[in-house]
C-alpha cells in the first residue's frame, strides 16, 4: 500500500486550485461583488446565502453555517474521503499524488508491467486447463457452476504438475524472475524451483482495471490447505483488494448495494443465481480501506456472515472498520445467515428472491452496535448503562461528524438516560484527550472573566494571522504563548509554529493542517470573520503587532496575579519584570 501522502503537496495542490473554479463546475456561481454566491448545496434555500470567497480561497452559508476549503468542499458535495478529495482534485490539475516512501512503495517504484504480464499469461494457461480436466470441470458442475459463469469469473485449474507454468513461462532468466515475485513459482535454493498452485481450482483475482493480480486456489478433494493464496506482491496487497469487485462493475452499470461476503465461491455462488454484485474480502477481517473502496462503488454495503461465533466476530471488525469511514448517505447493513450456512449453499438452497428478501430484511448498523452492547451489559443498572455508554462513546468517537453521528448520540442518550449534550461533551472530550495536553495552570476566577473578556481580542489575532499567513514573519508572538491560559492564545502560538516551518503556505492550506483537529471547526469561523481592510499590508502589520502586544501584556498580567493569588514564589526575573509593570 501506498504511502503518506507529503504535506507540502497538499499544500500546493490547495495553492494551486482556484475554489471558484472547482464551486463553481459543480455548483453555478453568481459574481456578486468581491465574492461569488449561489443558493447553498447543503440546505434548502430560494435565496442566496452561500459565498464563496477568491480571496480567502473559502466558502461559507449564512443560512447553514456550513463552511470550509476546496478540500472540505468536495468532502461534503461529493461524499468523499479526505483522501479521495485530494485525488480528485490532483486529478483535475493533472497531478499525480505521490506517496511518501514505505516498503511497498519502494516495491511500487519498479516496473510492474512484467508481472502484470506474468499473471496474465498463467490465468490463460489455466483458463486453457480447465477445458481439458474432466475433473476438474466435475467439480464445478457439482458445484452448480455454469460455464457462463466460470468465464465471467476466469475460473481455471491448475494441472497436478511440478513445473506447469515454470516450464512454459519461465523460459528466460528474467521470465522466471517475474514467476518468482508474482509468487506463481516458488525458488526452493539458486537453481530449483517449483509451480505453488498444483491440482487445484483457480479464482484469479483483479484490480480496479481489471488486471489481474493474484489467485486463490482450492482444493478438488479433501486437504490442507482447502485454499491457498498468492503471497503479497509488488502488484497485490490482500488487505486493499476485493474479490469480485471489478467484475459486479463490469456487469452493472450503476450498483445499489454489494454484498460483502468471505468466500471465493460465496461470489460466484451468488453470481450463478443472479446475485451479480457480491464481493470477498480475501480471507482476512474487512479491512477499512476494502470498505472504502467499495463505499466508492456504492452507497449501500451489506456484509454477510454466517450465523455462527466467528460470523459474529467477522462482522463485529468489519462495524469497527467501518464507523470511521461512514458518511452521511452511505449505509451498512448486517446479514446473518443460519449457522450452518454461508451464501453459497444458502443461495443453492431457496434461490433469488429468498436470498434478497433475506438482504432487505438485514439488520442495521446502529441495531447490531446497540444489539451487542446491550447483550454484553445489564442495562438494566447504573453500572451496566454506564459500561455500556463508555464502550459505544468509544466507537462513536471514530466517526467524522455526521447526521447519522448525531443519531447514534441521540439513540444512545435515550438508551443510558444522559442528555444527548453531555455523551457528545464527554465524546469530544475523549478525542481531545488523546492529544497531548496544555501545561495545566489552575484557573482563578479573575482569569475566567478575564478570559473572556480578551476573547474577542484573540479571536481577531488568530483571524488575521489565518488569513494572512505572512504575518507571522513579520510580528512574533511571544513562546509563553505556547503555554497560556487562553486556549485562544496556545492556538495562535500553533498556527505561527506551522507557518515558520512553512512560510509559503496559504490561508486555505493553512487550515487543511487542521482538519480533524478539536479547534478546526473554530478556525473555520474564524477564517471567514471580517477583518479590518486588507488592502494595506503596512496597516495590517501594525495591528496585529499591536493586538499581540496588548494580548501579551494581558497573558502576563494574569500570571502574575495567578501566582501572587496562590501565594507562589517569582523568580528574581519576574519580579523584575512584576515591578517594571504599569501601576506596580
Ligand atoms: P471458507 O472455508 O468459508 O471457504 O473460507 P468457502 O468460500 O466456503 O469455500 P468452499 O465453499 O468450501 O469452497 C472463506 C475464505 O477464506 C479464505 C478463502 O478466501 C476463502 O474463500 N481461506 C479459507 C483461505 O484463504 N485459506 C483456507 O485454507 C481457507
Ligand atoms: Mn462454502
Amino acid at each position: 500500500m501506498a504511502g503518506r501522502i507529503p504535506q507540502n503537496f497538499i499544500d500546493d495542490l490547495i495553492t494551486r486550485s482556484n475554489i471558484v473554479d472547482v464551486i463553481n463546475s459543480r455548483v453555478p456561481l453568481k459574481r456578486k461583488g468581491k465574492e461569488y454566491t449561489a443558493c447553498c448545496p447543503f440546505h434548502n434555500e430560494k435565496t442566496p446565502s452561500f459565498t464563496v470567497s477568491e480571496n480567502k480561497q473559502f466558502y461559507y452559508c449564512f443560512g447553514c453555517h456550513a463552511k470550509g476549503n476546496v478540500i472540505g468542499f468536495l468532502m461534503d458535495y461529493e461524499h468523499l474521503s479526505y483522501i479521495e478529495a485530494i485525488e480528485s482534485l490532483a486529478a483535475d490539475a493533472h497531478l499525480d499524488v505521490p506517496h511518501e516512501e514505505t516498503d511497498y512503495s519502494n516495491k511500487n517504484s519498479e516496473d510492474k508491467q512484467p508481472l502484470y504480464d506474468t499473471l496474465k499469461q498463467a490465468s490463460d494457461l489455466f483458463q486453457q486447463q480447465l477445458k481439458t480436466s474432466e475433473r476438474a470441470i466435475n467439480y464445478l458442475k457439482h458445484r452448480g457452476l455454469s460455464g457462463e459463469v466460470a468465464k465471467i469469473f476466469k475460473i481455471g485449474y491448475a494441472p497436478d504438475e511440478w513445473n506447469f507454468l515454470g516450464g512454459r513461462l519461465g523460459k528466460s532468466k528474467q521470465a522466471l524472475a517475474s514467476l518468482i515475485k508474482t509468487g506463481l513459482v516458488i525458488s526452493k535454493d539458486n537453481n530449483n524451483t517449483y509451480d505453488r498452485f498444483r491440482d487445484r481450482i483457480i479464482f484469479p483475482i483483479t484490480d480496479q482495471r481489471g488486471r489481474i493480480i493474484g489467485f486463490g486456489g482450492r482444493i478438488l478433494d479433501k486437504g490442507e490447505p482447502k485454499y491457498l493464496n498468492s503471497p503479497e506482491s509488488a502488484v497485490f496487497h490482500k488487505g486493499y483488494e476485493l474479490y469480485g469487485l471489478y467484475e459486479c462493475k463490469q456487469s452493472l452499470r450503476s450498483i445499489e448495494r454489494i454484498i460483502v461476503v468471505e468466500g471465493y465461491m460465496d461470489v460466484v455462488a451468488l453470481a450463478q443465481h443472479g446475485i451479480n454484485y457480491a464481493v470477498a474480502s480475501l480471507g482476512t477481517a474487512t479491512t477499512t480501506e476494502q470498505i472504502q473502496k467499495t463505499f466508492r462503488t456504492t452507497h449501500e454495503i451489506v456484509f454477510c456472515y454466517d450465523g455462527d461465533n466467528a460470523g459474529k466476530n467477522a462482522a463485529w471488525r468489519a462495524l469497527e472498520n467501518t464507523l470511521p469511514v461512514i458518511r452521511d448517505g452511505k449505509i451498512a447493513k448486517f446479514l446473518f445467515l443460519p449457522e450452518t450456512e454461508d451464501p453459497d449453499t444458502m443461495i443453492r438452497k431457496e434461490g433469488k428472491s429468498a436470498f434478497e428478501a433475506r438482504i432487505k430484511n438485514a439488520t442495521t448498523l446502529s441495531d447490531f452496535l446497540f444489539d451487542s452492547l446491550k447483550s454484553e451489559t445489564d442495562i438494566d443498572t447504573k453500572e451496566g448503562k454506564a459500561l455500556l455508554a463508555s464502550k459505544a462513546n468509544a466507537l462513536i468517537q471514530k466517526m467524522h461528524n455526521s447526521l447519522f453521528k448525531d443519531l447514534l448520540i441521540a439513540e444512545l442518550s435515550t438508551l443510558v438516560g444522559l442528555s444527548h449534550r453531555h455523551l457528545e461533551t464527554k465524546i469530544a472530550a475523549n478525542t481531545e484527550n488523546r492529544k497531548p495536553a496544555p501545561a495545566k495552570i489552575k484557573p482563578t476566577r479573575g482569569q475566567q472573566v478575564s478570559q473572556q473578556v480578551s476573547n474577542n481580542k484573540t479571536r481577531l489575532a488568530v483571524a488575521l494571522l489565518i488569513q494572512n499567513p505572512a504575518l507571522a514573519s513579520y510580528h512574533e508572538a511571544p513562546e509563553s504563548f505556547k503555554h497560556a491560559f487562553n486556549k485562544g492564545l496556545r492556538l495562535l502560538y500553533t498556527l505561527q509554529e506551522t507557518i515558520k516551518t512553512n512560510p509559503e503556505i496559504s490561508s486555505a492550506a493553512l487550515l487543511e493542517r487542521f482538519r480533524g483537529n478539536e479547534q478546526e471547526a473554530a478556525l473555520n469561523t474564524l477564517s471567514m470573520l471580517q477583518t479590518p481592510e486588507t488592502e494595506n499590508k503596512h496597516k495590517i502589520i501594525e495591528i496585529y503587532k499591536e493586538i499581540i502586544e496588548r494580548l501579551n501584556a494581558e497573558e502576563r498580567s494574569e500570571y502574575f496575579k495567578n501566582k501572587l493569588e496562590n501565594n507562589e514564589q517569582l523568580t528574581q526575573e519576574e519580579w523584575k519584570e512584576y515591578l517594571k509593570r504599569p501601576g506596580n
